[in-house]
């Protein structure tokens, strides 16, 4: 091995947060990632809204389902947030727009949230070809298991509209499903 390429000598590339850092991030990828992350922390106050939703009107098992969806949310926020910070950024966090907290029906919340998973998706897909197109690898590596879990994520919304257009809106329709989702 050449004495000049020994690896203490050679000097080590600081991120902003000021931590070593072996590739920077590009900027505009990094945008789009303080954008994602908005997202996610958004998802995570959106489900918490359909929560309160479902609890005021006696639907348990639907809230726990969405409790549990808020809480997988921000556990994604945090994924995120801990992948900028082993790449030396900072961690910015944006102003978040209030949760809507009316709907007309369960089918118009639950086809809110099966929208809201394929925008996740769709940013999701963003950053995947932003960091393919400028070969940050790592960031593609990243990403792999969230764009698998975010797939999941749209079956399961679509699995639960399915099943409430079916029970249009018949009250032992309607509780039948809230039980099921009690189990889960
Ligand atoms: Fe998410």
């Amino acid at each position: 091995m050449d004495a000049n390429n020994i690896k203490t000598k050679k000097s080590i590339n600081l991120g902003p947060s000021g931590r070593a850092v072996a590739q920077p991030m590009d900027n505009s990828l990094l945008d789009n990632f303080f954008e994602h992350l908005s997202m996610e922390r958004y998802a995570n106050v959106q489900y918490f809204s359909a929560y309160l939703w479902f609890q005021e009107r006696d639907l348990n098992g639907f809230a726990s389902y969405f409790l549990s969806e808020s809480q997988g949310e921000m556990e994604h926020a945090q994924k995120f947030a801990d992948y900028l910070i082993a790449r030396g950024q900072n961690v910015k966090l944006d102003e978040l727009p209030a949760p809507l907290q009316k709907w007309d029906s369960i089918e118009d919340l639950i086809s809110f949230s099966f929208n809201m998973e394929a925008d996740l998706t769709s940013s999701l897909q963003q950053l995947y070809s932003i960091s393919e197109r400028i070969s940050d690898t790592r960031t593609n590596v990243f990403l792999d298991p969230i764009v698998e879990a975010q797939t999941k994520s749209e079956d399961e919304f679509a699995n639960l509209l399915g099943k409430v257009k079916f029970a249009s809106n018949q009250p032992s329709a309607i509780l039948l499903i809230d039980s099921e989702l009690k189990k889960k």
